[in-house]
């Protein structure tokens, strides 16, 4: 049996963050506590003491999770996975009445089907506990209690526990969804690409179910990302802090500050839309302080010498881009009739109406979203 698990050792962490996002998550996780910071493919590493582990997972608004690698060691077969992961003394992290699930991914390897490498850590977690107690925790590949996570590439494995517990982007607001909402942590990275410090009022034509604002206030008010989330995964770990948690936790929401009325709004052409924006800006005390409208931004009143931050719809079938064609028109008419002194950040899913906005940009930046390598475009109205 091991005695001490390797993130122990070296204080060395993963966290996963799209490509493209990868110098905000850097900065952001700097921020927050971490040192040693490298950012290599699909995500960054960096050395965190358990506190600034603790604040990173209850507060980064771009990275998607913190993995604690607990054994590194090579691998050419499933029945050495099977053997190596049986050294992990799994009681250590979990109890017969927790739940647990794995999520593997295998590269370049003699593995080379993530779903049988995960079948069998998963009875090597099973087996150990069948001989120690006779009984076994379940698998809940859902909403388990311990997320853990294996990753074999070139012959390669690290079998680690996902500190955050479950994709930190759920951030527990989003209770009532549309069909294409936005990602929080490409929300979250508009906003801080747009540099609004709440010195100018901000604004969404388009708000669909809110993402854009709610991402907005929680950065404005520093509410942490994990507000509302209920455990972590961290807290699973053998050497746990309760206390230092509770402190920290406390900490951090000391720092939250209020949310002026009007400094944030929006509004949108459709009913069911602000409905959904108006649930979930309220799951979230500072929210009831956001405007949400329902109107056609062609009828809306502009905002001047402020920031509109919007994500318009995109078009899947040949029909809608005509349509679209003339919206994205208008809306460019919009931002220079009635926004003016304003600074404009536009999320293009496609980037083919970039043109048909009629506005010179000031810049364009590549980001994925939902799949779609979409452009955020900067524009300045004088
Ligand atoms: C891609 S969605 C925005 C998604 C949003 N960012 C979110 O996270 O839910 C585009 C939105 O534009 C709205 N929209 C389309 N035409 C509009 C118009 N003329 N005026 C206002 N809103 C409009 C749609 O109702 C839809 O909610």
């Amino acid at each position: 049996m091991l005695s001490m698990y390797e993130y122990q050792k070296s204080s060395r962490f993963f966290a996963q963050t799209a490509d493209d996002i990868k110098d905000f998550a850097a900065t952001e996780l700097a921020e927050l506590g971490a040192c040693d910071i490298s950012p290599v493919f699909r995500g960054i590493y960096f050395n965190a003491d358990k506190a600034a582990l603790y604040r990173i997972n209850y507060s980064a608004r771009l990275i998607s999770r913190v993995l604690a690698p607990i054994l590194t060691f090579k691998c050419h077969s499933t029945d050495q996975l099977y053997k190596k992961a049986k050294q992990i003394n799994w009681s250590d992290f979990l109890s017969t009445g927790n739940t647990f699930a794995l999520f593997s991914n295998v590269s370049d390897s003699k593995i080379n089907n993530s779903y049988y490498a995960s079948l069998c850590i998963k009875d090597a977690i099973v087996d150990s506990f069948r001989e120690m107690t006779g009984k076994r925790p379940d698998v809940n590949a859902k909403d388990p209690d311990l997320w853990i996570n294996l990753f074999i590439t070139r012959n390669k494995a690290v079998i680690s526990l996902d500190t955050s517990g479950g994709p930190l982007h759920k951030r527990g607001y989003r209770k009532d969804s549309l069909a294409a909402p936005m990602q929080e942590t490409v929300a979250a990275v508009i906003i801080r690409y747009t540099e609004w410090d709440g010195s100018v009022p901000l604004y969404d034509p388009m708000c669909g179910s809110g993402t854009l604002l709610i991402e907005a206030m929680l950065y404005y008010c520093k509410i942490p990302s994990g507000f509302l989330r209920k455990t972590f995964g961290f807290e699973f770990l053998p050497d746990f802090d309760k206390k230092l948690w509770r402190e920290l936790r406390k900490d951090c929401d000391r720092r939250k500050t209020r949310l002026p009325k009007g400094l944030i709004s929006g509004s949108d052409i459709s009913s069911q839309a602000v409905k959904s924006a108006r649930s979930n800006v309220n799951n979230i005390p500072e929210g009831k302080n956001i405007s949400i409208n329902n109107l056609d931004f062609n009828r809306a009143n502009g905002l001047e010498n402020g920031v509109i931050v919007t994500n318009p719809p995109y078009g899947i079938r040949m029909g809608d881009k005509e349509e679209l064609g003339s919206l994205y028109k208008s809306m460019g008419d919009f931002l220079k009739q009635k926004c003016k002194g304003s600074t404009a950040y536009i999320y293009f899913g496609e980037r083919e109406f970039i043109k048909k906005i009629g506005l010179n940009p000031a810049w364009k930046k590549p980001l994925m979203s939902g799949g779609l390598d979409g452009r955020l475009v900067k524009y300045e109205m004088f």
